[in-house]
């Protein structure tokens, strides 16, 4: 979950590096570090706390030299702490690490045996002193003692190593932790993700399992575990740069809610057939052989990404009329889950990253399913290792809570269904395009939405001092219910509850009262009468309720002590219209408080552990 940095140029490497940094930073931000080879030596300055501390340090003690590595922390072996900030160093070897070393407590007691002496909690400085130990040993060249070292470690692991020994080498290493290399002109960077090096080059090299990559200002050089050479092609990202800044707004995460007409206007950019009411199934990663032979579908993934599949639920089962079925990616590890080969797995993640993720895939592809994967991040590990990939066109996301992604998500998924119901003979030309006709309204109904933001943020203040809130809505209201509790609590860290509105009188009802604010999703939709008078038992117990409707609905209106306005739509579109005003509820409650919501607490976007 740590982001990790190279550069090797005739630029000063610090100010690249702490850029990387900056844009890496979602990955993790308790603590940052720099190694940068000058006229000393390797000068390494490392600092507890989020980047902007590594940049003041590096103001005040300022490091040149050309080529260096960097690194942000999100902690796994040992606490937040300066000693346990990256790189670390053994002898004149310097090391950033993203991943964890399984051997690690084995390596550390032969390491110790042999009398180093640790200055760490961590994993990653092991790979430091096998390193060093090669390299005293005897090893000829840097990438050969990496080499040699690696074959000792277990685990997962993007590295990015410098030593005294060749001061003008990078050696970087990729196994289960993602690792991207680029050509500059005249320099070579290396990172954990496109963002990182996207202000110096758009080719980039993604790194296999296995690989070595040896960074010169020459250039790259690939080689495998064996020291055999291999050939990586290089890809063009169609990201910009300009895409990974804050143009103007407060936080990225805002920008990203706004971002969201964009986001789904490319995700269906090419992909529709609306006179035919289909999706060509070459776009998203599906085959008409695949659609007829699926005889359930399973969707598996996390957080956000989890409510996106709840969703995605509602319109496979109601479109193509196939039995589906989601689960927490976590959970599929922990359950004896039945996958069978006629199963069509999506697995979906906006950083194609996450580990729990990976393991329901490796689970689903050992029993033969065929697996598809939504994802975000061109050739992450989840779409590399899935049988098709379906990219949802969002653009970098760096807020830590996901909103233009899930609305992509949402996208990719009705896109699904839509393909697999007109495969499937379970939906018709006329419904197809109806369907995705709203589909393509969905931008203009959303920039609506959005022009009600400053009401919302008046909501917002209103709410800003309540620790709990409760969120409810029914059918494909109640992923959303989750989402915009998950937002909630992710970014203000008030305690927010999502749940089916029809469950309420099964527990949650007592919790009601009149300090309680409850959230409801009540869209003229069919489970409109049914919430309305979930809505009213709320109302009977003096709850506060804060109401998303139709407009015009006056009956609402009447109850509702704050409604939030949606216009008129499809109800095949809604929840992409529905979870707007409840990410800018979060957005602002969060922003009000004062707190980072960017970089929420304890949290990472890319959760690469287990
Ligand atoms: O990259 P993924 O979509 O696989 O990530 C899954 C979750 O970690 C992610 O959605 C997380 O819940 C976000 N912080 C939600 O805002």
């Amino acid at each position: 979950m740590c982001g990790i940095v190279g550069y090797v140029g005739k630029q000063l490497a610090a100010p690249i590096l702490v850029d990387g940094l900056r844009r890496l930073e979602y990955r993790g931000y308790d603590s940052a570090g720099v190694a940068i080879h000058n006229a000393e030596g390797l000068g390494v300055v490392r600092t507890l706390g989020k980047l902007r501390v590594l940049h003041e340090a590096l103001s005040e003690q300022p490091l040149s030299g050309t080529v260096g590595i960097g690194h942000t922390r999100w902690a796994t072996h040992g606490r937040p702490s300066e000693e346990n900030a990256h790189p670390h160093v053994a002898g004149g070897v310097a090391v950033v690490h993203n991943g964890i070393i399984e051997n690690h407590i084995a390596l550390r007691r032969e390491l110790e045996a042999d009398g180093v002496v640790f200055s760490s909690d961590t994993d990653t400085e092991i790979v430091a002193h096998l390193i060093d130990r090669a390299l005293r040993a005897g090893a000829s060249k840097l990438v050969e003692a990496v080499r040699i070292s690696l074959g000792r470690v277990q685990g997962a692991y993007a590295i990015a190593v410098v030593s005294e020994h060749e001061p003008a080498t990078i050696v970087a290493a990729r196994h289960g932790s993602p690792l991207v290399v680029g050509a500059g002109d005249g320099e070579m960077l290396c990172g954990s993700d496109i963002a990182a090096l996207l202000s110096h080059t758009r080719d980039m090299v993604f790194l296999e399992d296995g690989d070595i990559a040896e960074l010169t200002c020459a250039g790259v050089s690939y080689s495998n575990l064996a020291g055999e050479p291999v050939e990586r092609e290089s890809k063009r990202v169609d990201w910009s740069p300009v895409m990974a800044e804050r143009g103007g707004y407060k936080h990225f995460m805002l920008k990203e809610i706004h971002e969201q007409p964009e986001a789904i206007a490319a995700t269906v950019r090419g992909r529709l057939d609306l006179d035919a009411g289909d999706v060509h199934g070459g776009e998203i990663g599906l085959t008409e052989e695949i659609a007829k032979r699926t005889r359930r579908v399973y969707l598996v993934a996390c957080g956000t990404s989890y409510h996106a599949s709840l969703v995605g639920r509602y319109w496979i089962e109601s479109l193509a009329k196939l039995p589906t079925f989601v689960e927490l990616g976590s959970e599929v590890s922990c359950r004896d889950c039945v996958f069978f080969e006629d199963d069509l797995v999506i697995a979906v993640s906006q950083s194609g990253e996450t580990f729990d993720t990976i393991g329901a895939v490796k689970a689903a592809k050992a029993a033969g399913a065929t697996v598809l994967a939504v994802a975000n991040v061109l050739d992450s590990a989840i779409p590399r290792m899935s049988h098709g990939a379906l990219y949802t066109r969002a653009g970098p996301e760096i807020g830590v809570a996901s909103t233009k992604c899930f609305s992509a998500q949402l996208v990719a998924l009705l896109m699904i269904a839509v393909y697999l119901g007109r495969r499937r003979d379970a939906l018709d030309a006329a419904t197809g395009t109806e369907v995705l006709q709203a589909l393509c309204e969905a931008p203009s109904q959303i920039n609506e939405l959005l022009g009600d933001a400053d009401y919302v943020r008046s909501v917002a203040a209103q709410m800003a001092h309540a620790t709990d809130v409760l969120f409810l809505g029914r059918g494909y209201n109640y992923p959303i219910a989750l989402e915009g509790a998950l937002k909630l609590k992710e970014i203000s860290y008030a305690h927010a509850e999502g749940y089916a509105a029809g469950e309420m009188k099964h527990g949650p009802i007592a919790l009601i009262d009149e300090d309680l604010p409850v959230v409801v999703v009540c869209p003229k939709d069919r489970t409109y009468e049914k919430t309305f008078a979930n809505i009213q038992e709320v109302r009977a117990r003096e709850g506060q309720v804060i109401v998303l409707a139709t407009k015009g609905d006056e009956a609402l209106h009447e109850l509702a002590a704050h409604i939030l306005w949606l216009p008129e739509a499809s109800e095949w579109t809604l929840p992409l219209l529905t979870v707007v005003p409840l990410q800018l509820l979060a957005y602002y409650i969060a922003a009000r408080k004062g707190h980072d919501v960017d970089q929420p607490r304890n949290l990472a976007k890319t959760v690469t552990v287990e």
